[in-house]
């Protein structure tokens, strides 16, 4: 019997929901010796965690992996605690601050004006891949549009697209993930070139604003946002756009092909993309810190712990969501699940994610109505709170 999470098996991403039932049912809070944390398991408890900042601490919470050697940290100099001012990893008052100048790009008309945009991008590769009659849907199909659309939205030109995609994968494993010494060197070397490049992109913007979101932020460094902050938002939201849409699309085509609802009718696209983000969310929770002692259950979780709220338990409580492990196509509260946070935190991506999720299957559906699974094993990549598959053979 399963007795503790574990980041380095498979069960961890693919199949956690046995253990997570139990937990919900016997260890509410679970101190989880693996992880370092207490994890929070169940739907009320997991939303109430979000609505509490004051107890439940975003700071630092997104670094929680940073092991950096002496020898990294010097080479990084001041851009060692890097991510130490983006949005998600702060509390009120900056988080305020912070978050309020970003949502002046997310309003609802920038976010609708996109879709076009993404529509265009997801017939263009189509029409280079459909002939083919066969593709690794994770690598062929389901990155390109959302990378080139967040590129566009950024202000990124199309001709540094590669470059800026290598060198954010890099800081990402640089700050996010444990490495071995010499390779936090060679990350870091990658980094540092990374913020110079957007250190110059935001100068160019600076001297000649465009429609873009380097352009909306640069022009607020001084008044609300420090040149710092600007940097950090960027090269986070391009994280942000590049990785967590495929890895979300990528599960729900696997599940609709699973379940044989492919091709879905266009009128049960928006719901069955919610089933599906609350079924195999590429999300599987936040981590918090405890700001003070803080009871719950019969337990005390003490001040300074790690917290791991568990969106992805939370979104199979069988209090909320009635037989939980059932794709219900048209699940009346399927849009009731958590995968995009919950608060003063809550994605402020999440519109734009979910128009390229309906609109890329809405693309899809049409283009390749016959789509199937190739016979093979599914394997998830290793992750603490991502899903996301490594491939997805299909052909049509
Ligand atoms: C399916 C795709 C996505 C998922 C599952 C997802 C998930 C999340 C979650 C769980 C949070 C809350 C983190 C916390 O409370 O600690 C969050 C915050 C955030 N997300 Fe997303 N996200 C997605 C797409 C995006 C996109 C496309 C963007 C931007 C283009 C984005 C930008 C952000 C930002 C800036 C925050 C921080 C908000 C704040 O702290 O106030 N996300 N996201």
């Amino acid at each position: 019997m399963i007795e503790d999470f574990d980041v380095s098996s498979d069960w961890h991403v693919a199949a956690p929901y046995d253990f997570l039932a139990r937990l919900r049912r016997e260890r509410p809070v679970f101190p989880s010796e693996h992880l370092g944390a207490y994890v929070l398991t169940r739907y009320a408890d997991v939303r109430a965690a979000y609505g509490d900042p004051r107890r439940f601490s975003s700071e630092g919470s997104l670094t929680i992996s940073r092991s950096l050697t002496q020898r990294t940290r010097d080479r990084l100099g001041e851009h060692g605690s890097f991510l130490s001012s983006f949005v998600a990893n702060v509390d009120p008052p900056d988080h305020t601050r912070l978050r309020r100048s970003v949502s002046r790009a997310f309003t609802p008309r920038a976010v609708a004006a996109l879709e076009r945009r993404f529509r265009q991008l997801n017939e263009d590769l189509l029409d280079r891949v459909e002939p083919r009659g066969s593709a690794d849907f994770v690598t062929d199909l389901g990155h390109e549009p959302s990378i080139k659309l967040t590129a566009r939205f950024i202000g990124v030109p199309e001709a540094d697209e590669d470059f800026v995609q290598a060198h954010v994968k890099d800081w990402f494993q640089l700050f996010l993930s444990p490495q071995s010494p010499e390779r936090q060197l060679d990350l870091a070397d990658s980094f540092l070139t990374y913020l110079d490049y957007v250190d110059r992109l935001v100068a160019a913007r600076a001297k000649e604003p465009r429609d873009d979101f380097t352009s909306l932020m640069t022009a607020l460094i001084g008044d609300e946002l420090s040149h710092r902050e600007v940097v950090e938002l960027i090269s986070t939201i391009l994280l942000g756009g590049n990785d967590t849409v495929p890895n979300q699309l990528g599960n729900t085509v696997l599940r609709l092909l699973r379940e044989d609802c492919w091709p879905v009718p266009p009128a049960l696209i928006p719901n069955a993309a919610e089933e599906c983000m609350r079924i195999d969310g590429a999300s599987l929770g936040s981590f918090r810190y405890a700001r003070t002692d803080i009871p719950l259950h019969g337990r005390v979780i003490p001040a300074g712990s790690l917290v791991l709220l568990s969106t992805d338990s939370a979104a199979h409580d069988e209090t909320v969501f009635p037989d939980p492990d059932r794709f219900l196509i048209d699940r009346p509260n399927a849009d009731a699940h958590l995968v995009f946070g919950y608060g003063i935190h809550f994605c402020v991506g999440a519109a734009l994610a979910r128009l390229q999720l309906r609109t890329a299957l809405t693309t899809l559906t049409h283009r390749l109505p016959a789509l199937r699974l190739v016979p093979g094993p599914i394997t998830y990549r290793k992750s603490l709170v991502g899903r996301g598959l490594t491939t997805l053979p299909v052909e049509w």
